[in-house]
């Protein structure tokens, strides 16, 4: 997949992430929200707005939320039908975190299919801004590397490891951490004394969702030709296999996310 995202990728993956999203971490949210009208958000990758239209009808106080990303015909898309919701687009490249969150106060720190690209420089920077505020964190579908297929190929080991190896190339944030970044960043925010709590959000996909397939399976296939070229026509020959088995309703596969809530523990 290229390091841009296309809006198009982006409205087919949509729903399945909403309907991926864990439930279970909101009680524990709306808890700490509390009291906190406006709730201030910060919606980091924000795309066109995905993590907004899941994330804002959840939540039972006035928002007020501020999403980033560098790509302004993504930020062109973004729409929410809930009457009166303040928001605004900031464009702006995540590696300048620590500029612009100055500009912008916020009690909750979000982002969605966003974690798996960033590096430990920058988790570490994300770690002590939120630390500085006491700010809440919430990180939803965040590749954990299990790709498991109902029923097997001979290829799928190798794809799934190129796969997972691509992950953690520089996506222009720093070598990105890929499928340990939810561990990652649990780890540094339970030093800095906040309570973490990680839930899985995975995918399941199969014939119901034939655009959503062919473009993962197709990323896949160049994610895994551009780590391992010498395999190239092997990953063409599964990627071909792989839709036939999907699209035919033979196969479904199950693509591993998490999501993570972490709160201050604000009586130390
Ligand atoms: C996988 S998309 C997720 C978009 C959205 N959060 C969603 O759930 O649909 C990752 C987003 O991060 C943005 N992004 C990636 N690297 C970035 C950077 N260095 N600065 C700002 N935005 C970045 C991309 O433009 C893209 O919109």
């Amino acid at each position: 997949m290229s390091d841009r995202f296309q809006s198009d990728w982006l409205a087919l993956r949509e729903p399945l992430d909403h309907f991926a999203r864990s439930r279970s971490l909101l009680p524990r949210l709306h808890d700490w929200c509390a009291g906190r009208d406006p709730l201030r958000i910060l919606d980091l990758g924000a795309g066109t707005g995905s993590n907004l239209r899941w994330l804002s009808p959840h939540l039972k106080q006035r928002q007020d939320w501020t999403l980033v990303d560098h790509d302004p015909a993504l930020l062109a898309l973004v729409r929410t039908k809930i009457p009166g919701l303040q928001w605004r687009c900031i464009q702006a490249d995540l590696g300048a975190w620590d500029h612009y969150a100055d500009q912008h106060p916020y009690d909750l720190v979000t982002a969605s299919a966003l974690l798996d690209l960033v590096s430990k420089t920058w988790l570490d920077t994300l770690v002590d801004a939120c630390r500085l505020r006491a700010a809440a964190v919430m990180m939803a579908l965040n590749y954990d590397g299990h790709i498991e297929w109902s029923t097997p190929d001979p290829w799928d080991p190798t794809v799934g490891e190129a796969v997972n190896t691509h992950q953690t190339r520089n996506k222009g944030l720093g070598a990105a951490l890929g499928p340990s970044a939810s561990a990652q960043l649990a780890d540094g925010l339970r030093a800095v004394n906040y309570f973490v709590w990680i839930e899985p959000s995975a995918w399941d996909i199969g014939c119901e969702s034939p655009g959503l397939a062919r473009m993962l399976v197709d990323g896949w296939v160049a994610a895994a030709s551009e780590q391992d070229p010498a395999h190239e026509s092997d990953f063409r020959a599964w990627g071909e296999r792989r839709c036939r088995d999907l699209l035919s309703g033979h196969s479904r596969v199950r693509v591993g996310h998490q999501d993570l809530l972490a709160l201050p523990d604000t009586a130390r």
